[in-house]
């Protein structure tokens, strides 16, 4: 099984987000060819809604860069990562810019809806729906179902109600803060359980389900842990800008 995850945080290996990523891949079983792709240190370019890839014989973008690479990483894995913050309730910039990017995959369409149930553009190869899409996001927020709404509405339009698994983790603010370390590792440990039972049934239990989606703290507790990390300093030196 090829597992891609696309890491959509700017900050690369420092991403409260990829953590989660990555205890939900480490419940993978062995020989699970897990590849990651840091899009922020790649060279793509926003799409310039020339709509060549729909004209052109090969139906390839004309933007020659890296967009290349995850393009190709999309077409040879079975399961797609993507994994990233809320920003302003949406996805940050490079990921919409890979997202824009990815118009190469989809028929041209000409004001009529796809057939399929599932999706609102149809798939130029339509191998691509064989695809298991998982959306793993953290934000700063205490709970998750205020502020991702507009998110789910693009992915229910984007890849079919129903066609992908979100795992939304409030407090994701937390892994930066070096506090409520055994809070983190169980919340990780449930990540891992999913990510194993997942990987056997590209599906999660509601049971699952209702377990990664119960926040790490209490609101309380997040708000006193984080708004003493912010005020002391240790932010600085935990998020270095470089
Ligand atoms: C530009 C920007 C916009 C953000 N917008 C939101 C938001 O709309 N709602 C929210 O709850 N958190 C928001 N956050 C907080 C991030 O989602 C949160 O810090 C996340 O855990 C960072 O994940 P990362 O370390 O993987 O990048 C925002 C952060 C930034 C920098």
């Amino acid at each position: 099984m090829n597992v891609l995850i696309l890491n959509g945080s700017p900050k690369g290996d420092r991403s409260n987000t990829i953590r989660i990523a990555k205890a939900f891949t480490e419940g993978f079983p062995e020989g699970t060819n897990i590849r990651r792709i840091d899009i922020y240190s790649k060279d793509i370019k926003p799409c310039r809604g020339c709509f060549s890839c729909w004209r052109n014989g090969d139906g390839r973008c004309v933007i020659k860069d890296d967009m290349e690479e995850i393009v190709s990483a999309i077409k040879e894995a079975d399961v797609i990562i993507e994994s990233y913050p809320l920003y302003f309730y949406g996805m940050p910039s490079q990921m919409k810019a890979v997202t824009d990017r990815c118009l190469q995959l989809v028929m041209p369409y000409m004001g009529e809806k796809s057939d399929s149930d599932l999706t609102f553009n149809e798939m130029k190869d339509p191998d691509m729906l064989n695809k298991h899409m998982v959306l793993i996001s953290t934000c700063g927020y205490v709970e998750a179902e205020p502020v991702y709404p507009a998110l789910l509405a693009q992915y229910d339009l984007m890849c079919g109600k129903g066609g992908y698994t979100a795992i939304l983790c409030p407090e994701g603010e937390i892994f930066v803060t070096g506090q409520a370390k055994r809070q983190q590792e169980a919340y990780l440990d449930s990540v891992r359980a999913a990510g194993a039972e997942y990987a056997s049934a590209f599906a999660l239990s509601d049971e699952t389900m209702r377990k990664i989606a119960i926040p790490i703290l209490s609101p309380q507790s997040f708000c006193a842990i984080t708004k003493s990390h912010w005020l002391d300093g240790h932010w600085i030196e935990r998020n270095p800008a470089d």
